[in-house]
This record gives structure tokens, sequence and C-alpha cells, in this order.
């Protein structure tokens, strides 16, 4: 692996505007209050958390029906959050800082309040009309079987015009007709406004919903789509029970309106666009059944430049699964393609909730960060994960998501990832001097920033540590990878990335006893997630529980 882009060598942070700083009381995170934070993130020392880049999930306008993935406003801020003159004091502060700002791209719909859809609805003939997607019924039944990811048909009825439009997502969400040339058009005009006002790149939002079966025919039943592995089968049984993601299945395989073929042309035409821009980075959310589906979403390095690998944040906690997994993608991507690491975001419970055990969760917590960190590819943080954030449990009176709203007790919703940074223990976290528009999460006294600032073994200072360390150590930034299986304890996960100079050895101890893990010569302990490991070269090692070390040839 040759990192030469700067997003090859990048640690992305992900900031949910919402609920990161709120400067002016309101309860909301705006960007001013993200300004006074940048320091934290990054002020060129050791003492900073040192990330080189911000996706930031959508700002723009919107009457925040899905918090912001509905925009009614593609080139303006959203007044709750700020002004466009606030954008560009956040990318000179930002740029400052040698952070790179990467902007949420959600076009696979829009607001139904964006003016685009105000007009296609007005009449029939409208010249906007066909910038949806607009069908008769089947007599008073909508025109096919499709259903809205965030559950009920995908149809909904407009009683003035007399036909029904499309929406993947919610109502208040009409999918744009990716079939129209204009429609392309008018997006590759929002992604250079972004791209000149200072933007360093998008990531994007569901792009495999973008284009839909030129016949709308029906989706056969779930029971008809190509068979899982085995592997997979297991691992989803783990993902329904504990991250389901948008509620109920559906019960259909969604072969006519998710990921089809001319997909690819769309997102080649964002990669010229992109590529206008020596320095542009582009992200994909493709959300699949299989693996091979993600990676088709590189193209033959013509498409997007990384795609999330959402089977990683999925794999339960085992050694072996991690393992398989990241080989598994690793051998799936086409030659010069980047992979990309995250463990949580603001759709999914956090990874130290999902995982966490009573007890030794930061442990646990430290273990997933050095495997994140060290893995060949970029990694992307989720706010908040750097103080081990717990979801909390929220009752329904104080539930925001629309998708907890619809399917409360099925799926309880998003908020519990989302909610406000914590800062300090005081009352409010430190996030707003009003009333935070979701509560803090739980554990306050010990999760929260000014606590962990100053106390070196911190998860905080963990983290920190180690992403500072990483910017260092040229094997951990584009050595190969290769695994040590030979005599490794199966709840071990034992891998070297190494570049002609440098070889740095990761091994990570996933289970709650001590392992022996036999070295393949003398390696000199060289950074671990217990504070007391010495020093001193060793041919074996023993781990600790739930112990991750470094060690240097
Ligand atoms: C993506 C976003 C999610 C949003 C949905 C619809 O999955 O991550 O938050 O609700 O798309 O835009
Ligand atoms: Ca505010």
């Amino acid at each position: 692996m040759i990192a030469v882009k700067w997003w090859q060598k990048a640690v992305f942070y992900q900031i949910y505007p919402r609920s990161f700083m709120d400067s002016n009381g309101d309860g909301i995170g705006d960007i001013p209050g993200i300004i006074q934070k940048l320091d934290y993130l990054n002020d060129g020392t050791p003492q900073s958390l040192g990330i080189d880049a911000i996706w930031f999930s959508p700002f723009f306008v919107s009457p925040q029906k899905d918090f912001g993935y509905d925009i009614a406003d593609y080139c303006n801020i959203d007044p709750c959050y700020g002004t466009l003159e606030d954008f560009d004091r956040l990318v000179e502060e930002c740029h400052k800082r040698g952070i790179r700002v990467m902007l949420d791209l959600v076009v696979n719909h829009t607001s139904d309040q964006h003016p685009w859809f105000l007009e296609s609805r007005s009449s029939r003939d409208n010249p906007k009309r066909d910038w949806y997607i607009w069908r008769d019924g089947r007599g008073k039944k909508p025109p096919n079987n499709w259903r809205s990811i965030f559950s009920g048909s995908a149809w909904e009825w407009d009683e003035h015009t007399g036909q029904w439009y499309l929406h993947s997502f919610l109502r208040e969400q009409p999918d744009l007709n990716w079939a129209n040339p204009e429609v392309r058009e008018a997006i590759h005009a929002v992604i250079r406004f972004w791209l000149d006002r200072g933007a360093d790149g998008f990531r994007l939002d569901v792009p495999h919903t973008y284009c839909k079966d030129p016949q709308f025919r029906n989706n056969p039943p779930f029971w008809k789509r190509p068979p899982l592995d085995r592997q997979r089968l297991r691992d989803k049984v783990f993902f329904e029970k504990t991250i389901a993601l948008f509620g109920l299945p559906d019960f259909q395989y969604k072969q006519y309106n998710l990921h089809q073929p001319q997909t690819h042309e769309i997102l080649r035409g964002f990669r010229r666009v992109l590529d206008e821009y020596p320095d542009a980075v582009s992200i994909g959310e493709i959300l699949a059944d299989y693996p091979e589906t993600v990676a088709s979403y590189y193209g033959r390095g013509d498409e997007l430049h990384m795609n999330f690998y959402f089977d990683f944040a999925e794999c339960p906690w085992d050694a072996g699964a991690f393992r398989r997994r990241v080989e598994h993608w690793l051998s799936l991507l086409p030659a010069g393609s980047w992979p990309a690491w995250t463990l949580s975001n603001h759709d999914r419970i956090r990874a130290i909730s999902r995982y966490g055990k009573p007890g030794v969760e930061n442990q646990q917590a430290k273990l997933l960060a050095m495997l994140l960190l060290t893995l060949p590819g970029t990694p992307f943080i989720y706010y908040g994960e750097e103080i081990g954030m717990k979801d909390p449990r929220l009752p329904k009176r104080l539930i925001q998501d629309p998708v907890g709203k619809k399917l409360w007790p099925f799926h309880k919703g998003r908020d519990s990832q989302r909610t406000p940074m914590q800062w300090d223990d005081s009352e409010t976290a430190g996030f707003s001097a009003g009333t935070p528009w979701l509560p803090v999460g739980p554990e306050l006294s010990a999760r929260n920033v000014r606590s962990q600032d100053k106390d070196p073994s911190s998860l905080l200072n963990f983290w920190r540590n180690l992403i500072w360390l990483r910017k260092k150590k040229t094997a951990l930034l584009e050595g190969g990878y290769r695994a040590l299986t030979e005599n490794i304890p199966a709840d071990c996960y034992v891998f070297s990335r190494s570049t002609p100079g440098q070889e740095i050895l990761v091994c990570l101890n996933f289970s709650r006893k001590p392992r022996t893990i036999p070295l393949p010569g003398k390696r000199t302990p060289l950074f671990s997630t217990h504070n007391l490991r010495s020093k001193k070269p060793v041919d074996t090692l023993t781990l600790a529980p739930l112990e991750g070390c470094l060690l240097e040839a």
C-alpha cells in the first residue's frame, strides 16, 4: 500500500452537528459551537486528539424531519446551525489546523419542502415533474409492492395531481429521479458549489438507493434472494438481535429498488466532477447483504474513493471473526482500492454499548480502538467514541427520531447514539447553556472530556497517544498487512504491518484470560492498552486479559 493522498493517511472524525457543541443556549449544537472545539480535535500537539478530517452529518437547510437528511436547500446552512459565513469560518479554522472538511451528500432524496419538489408536485406538466418519481397506481393500490426502508409502502398518494410519488425513506423524503439528466446536472452543480467553497470531499448517503428498475417490477419475496454464506448468516443473527438498523425486516428481496447497475454510471459522473479538484475525496455509505456488492462501488478506480464496510461494525466479539471479515474484505477490493474502517455512526448503537461487558468495557474500547487505528486503511471515529460515550436507554416520550416514533417498541430509534457530546460532568455535560435537545448519556462523571483529560490512563489519552503514534509510523500508515495464525490462540488476533524498513506487530487479546503469543523473533513492546507493560524486548508475549499491544522489530 502506498499512501499518496492525504485521506489515505488521515484519521477521520464524524460530527453530528446537532449534538457536538451548542454556542447559543438553544439546546441544539451549531457551527460556531464546533469552531470553539476545533483545538480539542487538533491543535497541532499530542495534547489534542490529532484527527485530520471531519465528516459533518448534514447542516443544510432542512425541516429536520430526519434531522438534516431531508434537505430543502443544498446550497445553504440551516439557521439552527448557523450561516454560510459561519461555514466559511469553519472551513478556514479547520484548514488552519490541518483538518479537512467532508460534507454529507444526501441526494437519493430531498425534503418534500425543497422548491424542486414543490414545483414537481404542483402539476403533471410542470418542468420539474420528472425530477421525482411519479407513477399511476394499480386501481386504488400503489404502483408496486416496494417498501420504504423506514417501513410502510414506498409510495405516497398525491391527491392534487392524482398520482403516487416514491420515497425510499420517510414520505417527507421524496426520491429524486436519477434517470433524468437534469437531476444529475443539478447535483453536479451542488458538488462544485461546496468544493469551490473549500470543502474537501463528501460522504455519500445511501448511493445504492439512487437508481430504480426502469420497469418498476414488484420485488420478489425475501426467500428468493441469493443465499448468504454460513458465516454471515451466523453474524446476521447477531446483527438483527443487536443493531437492527431501520426496524422490522420487510420480507422482501429488494431486487428492483436497490443496487441497480445504472448507479455505477452516476458515480462515475460524480467522480469526474470530483477529479476536477485534485484533493477531493468521496466515501460511500453502501448497505448491502453481500460484501462483493459493496466492493463493486469502487468501480475500476473511477467510482468512490472509499466505501464503508459495515460487516466489520456488525462483527461479533470474536478475534477470528474480525480477522476473517478483514481478510475477506481486503481480498474483495479491486487492485489499488483503499479500505476504510468504522465501528460506530449516527445510525447504529455505539460499539461500546454493543460489545461492552460490565466492568471491562473501557478495556474493550481500547482494544477496538487499537484494531481500528492499526488496520490497513482509513479509520473513521464517531464523536464521543474517544471518551467511551454510551447509549442511554430513552423512554418513549423523549424519542425524536422518526424511525423510533414510527416503530416503537420494535425499534427504539437512533437517538441514543446522538446524545450531546460530553465535555464535562455538569448537568448538560458542558454541551449547552440551555436544555439539550436530547438528554446526556449515562455515567457522565467518568465519561467526559474534562475528567479524562488529565488522567494518563483514560480512554481519551489512549486514543490521543495512539493517533499521534500512528502519524509517526509509516508501517501503520502504508505498510502491508499479514496475519499470523500459527500457534496463535483462537481468541487473539495478531497481524503485522510492514514496509521495507519497518515492521509493527499488532497483538490483540479478545479474551478475558491472559494469553501467550509466540513471536517470530525478539520484539520490543512499543505501545499497549495496559500502561504498565515493560518495554524490554521479548520473544514470547504474554497478554493480559483484553490487552492489545504493538511491538517493533
Ligand atoms: C442514511 C443516513 C441516515 C438517514 C438515511 C436517509 O442511512 O445515515 O441517518 O436517515 O440515510 O437519508
Ligand atoms: Ca445552538
